[in-house]
């Protein structure tokens, strides 16, 4: 699986932890690439448009709340971005709603449990079936329906 992973400085340090413990996958790092203050729109943008235009499977986005990375990622269509802050979020983020990127806070959520959280969401399928079609209700509306 091929991810874009991107934080402004705040998220710097949790982005690095990340792609030096999970295994198996291929990261594109979008930034940033230091802890000097940068702009979470540019790195997160950056990765979201990766998703979208198909040039990797899926991202990961990361700020201090992930509040901003949310509202960043979320504005691309076709982009389904979720914070999530513990397991079972990621597990259902990806079930029911087959977030394709997620959105961590690295102000608000211990580097163990980042990890953790980004193992499950890698790991779990989506469910399909009804969930498939709220997913459909969801792109209708961002096509203006
Ligand atoms: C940066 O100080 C901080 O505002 C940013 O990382 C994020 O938390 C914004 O939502």
């Amino acid at each position: 699986m091929k991810i874009a992973i991107g934080s402004d400085h705040a998220g710097f340090r949790l982005k690095e932890t990340i792609k030096n413990s999970i295994a198996g996958v291929e990261f594109v790092d979008a930034g940033a690439h230091s802890e000097e203050s940068t702009d979470y729109p540019d790195h997160i943008g950056a990765l979201s448009r990766l998703v979208q235009r198909g040039e990797a499977d899926r991202g990961i986005g990361i700020c201090g709340t992930g509040i901003g990375a949310s509202i960043t990622a979320n504005k691309f269509s076709g982009i389904r971005a979720a914070l999530c802050t513990n397991v079972f979020m990621a597990e259902m983020s990806r079930r029911h709603n087959d977030a394709n990127v997620l959105i961590l806070g690295a102000r608000v959520t211990e580097e163990s449990e980042a990890v953790a959280i980004t193992r499950t969401w890698i790991e779990t399928p989506f469910e399909g079936g009804r969930h498939q079609r709220r997913l459909d209700k969801i792109a209708a509306i961002e096509c203006g329906g």
